[in-house]
């Protein structure tokens, strides 16, 4: 056979004989890679459909089924239908085979065979974490191999009520071309587990390691094929994970899960709200709680900043867990509008908890945090705020004013800023103080008792340690 490579895109997979800058299939830009001699085509053939008239279609919703952890389920939108391609992506190490295990644990509890496949470790790894996890169940099947075919030839033996594959990076077709994880290889083991979905009715969970860099075959093109796409994350350093979805063909995309990484395992967390706030926290400078919205969930988050003078030319501006595009806005508009001078201060945010804050109802929280560390000038630690911040120094509305507010009071705030009119102020929570602001300079003016006038101020009278 002749030798022939074949560039594939990674973002749509879509295949050319030569490399290009630019994917004619999506209109990325440096999307090729290399993908190695193929060696034959994988057949195709698909079962041919008819057309039936719409009622005729059952939509399969009557028949959810519940994996039985709750916050799973939650994300989920109430369970999986039958036939589902859940794609479950995350960093490595993040708790992606823990979850699926204790997933697993649940359905098999409630009377389905689950056939998990682990192409990464063996069945005794597999069953060391199962012990661990307190997970052992003769309904759950173990099978240790990376060979996609053997998997599907298992599964139409076994017909388990659910199918999980670990990870898709790990698993390889016989006849697609380059080695595990390749381009090639995941669209091709992908295609194959989703035709068994749909073919057998059966909900396959499949795991996909986020790589930073090297990875040439991202979850991306596998986000296209499946049906749901979710997200486990969290930073290792803390034990807290957010299951969210970035796709859900059978639910909202609104709704996150929060779990805790314990030493017996994921733990639910059915009141995630103050988590994500430093316990016990008094009064300290740079501090600032913000009121966040997921879902149907608000969250209490509190952001942190520092503010000095820097020892470099250009000053530092870092930030983790914010949506680092928006940081640079922010600071401009404190310079603008409420009189900070910032060119010459390194500026550092983050979130309390390692948590991501990625939604612009952030930013009047990062702007508090920001002028409270540069005036070091502490926030109440009962107040709190959110708001989205525009390029005229404006504080704009967000949705779910009112269930942010009541979060709030529900955990004892007693005074929250907000956009005006964000809150129906007839509706105000007991005991919460809601303040309606229109501009930053009237939030720093709230909650800092600083007035500026346009055009900004000197330099604070401030220690520089
Ligand atoms: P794992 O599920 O193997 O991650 P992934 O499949 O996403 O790569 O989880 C890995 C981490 O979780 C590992 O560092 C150990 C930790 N862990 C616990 O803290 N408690 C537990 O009970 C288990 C099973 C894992
Ligand atoms: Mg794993």
């Amino acid at each position: 056979m002749k030798k022939r490579s074949v560039f594939m895109c990674t973002e749509c997979g879509h295949e050319s004989p030569k490399w290009m800058g630019r994917c004619p299939g999506c209109g990325e830009w440096n999307t090729f890679v290399e993908q190695g001699v193929r060696e034959g085509r994988v057949d195709r053939d698909r079962v041919r459909a008819r057309a039936v008239s719409l009622a005729e279609i059952k939509t399969g919703d009557s028949e959810r089924m519940v994996t039985g952890v709750a916050e799973l389920d939650r994300v989920l939108g109430g369970g999986v239908v039958p036939g589902v391609v859940v794609l479950v992506g995350g960093d490595p190490g993040i708790g992606k085979s823990t979850l699926l295990l204790q997933a697993s644990d649940r359905l098999s509890a409630a009377g389905e065979t689950v056939l998990y496949v682990s192409a990464e470790e063996s069945g005794s790894q597999v069953k060391l974490r199962a012990r661990r996890l307190g997970v052992a169940s003769d309904r759950i099947a173990v099978l240790s191999d990376t060979d996609v075919t053997h998997v599907l030839d298992e599964a139409s033996r076994v017909s388990p009520g659910a199918l999980v594959v670990d990870s898709i990076q790990a698993v390889e077709h016989p006849e697609a071309a380059g080695s595990a994880g390749s381009v090639s290889q995941v669209r091709t083991c992908a295609a194959e587990l989703v035709r068994y979905a749909k073919e057998a009715a059966v909900p396959v969970f499949i795991v996909g390691h986020v790589t930073k860099q090297g990875s040439i075959a991202g979850p991306r093109i596998l986000e296209h094929m499946v049906d749901t796409v979710l997200y486990f994350e969290g930073d290792k350093r803390f034990p807290y994970r957010i299951l969210r979805a970035v796709k859900n063909r059978f639910g909202s995309t609104d709704e996150i899960g929060v779990f805790e990484m314990t030493v017996d395992g994921l733990r639910e967390v059915k009141d995630p709200s103050e988590l994500f706030v430093t316990e016990g926290r008094g009064p300290s400078a740079g501090s600032v709680v913000i009121a966040t919205a997921e879902g149907t969930r608000a969250l209490m988050v509190e952001i942190q900043a520092l503010t000095g003078l820097t020892s470099y030319s250009v000053p530092q501006r870092t930030s983790t867990g914010v949506d680092r595009r928006r940081l640079p806005l922010v600071l401009a508009v404190l310079e603008r509008k409420a009189g900070l001078s910032l060119g010459n201060r390194d500026v550092f945010v983050s979130v309390a908890g390692g948590v991501r804050v990625e939604e612009p109802a952030a930013d009047l929280g990062i702007a508090l945090a920001v002028a409270s560390s540069y005036w070091d000038q502490p926030v109440d630690a009962r107040t709190a705020c959110f708001g989205e911040i525009g390029l005229g120094g404006e504080v704009r509305r967000v949705a779910l004013g009112e269930r942010r507010a009541q979060e709030a009071a529900r955990l004892g705030y007693r005074r929250i800023i907000v956009p005006t009119a964000a809150v129906d102020t007839s509706a105000r929570p007991d005991g919460l103080d809601v303040v309606g602001v229109r501009s930053v300079a009237e939030a720093v003016d709230a909650v800092l008792g600083r007035r500026s006038r346009r055009g900004g101020r000197g330099a604070p009278e401030m220690k520089e340690a």
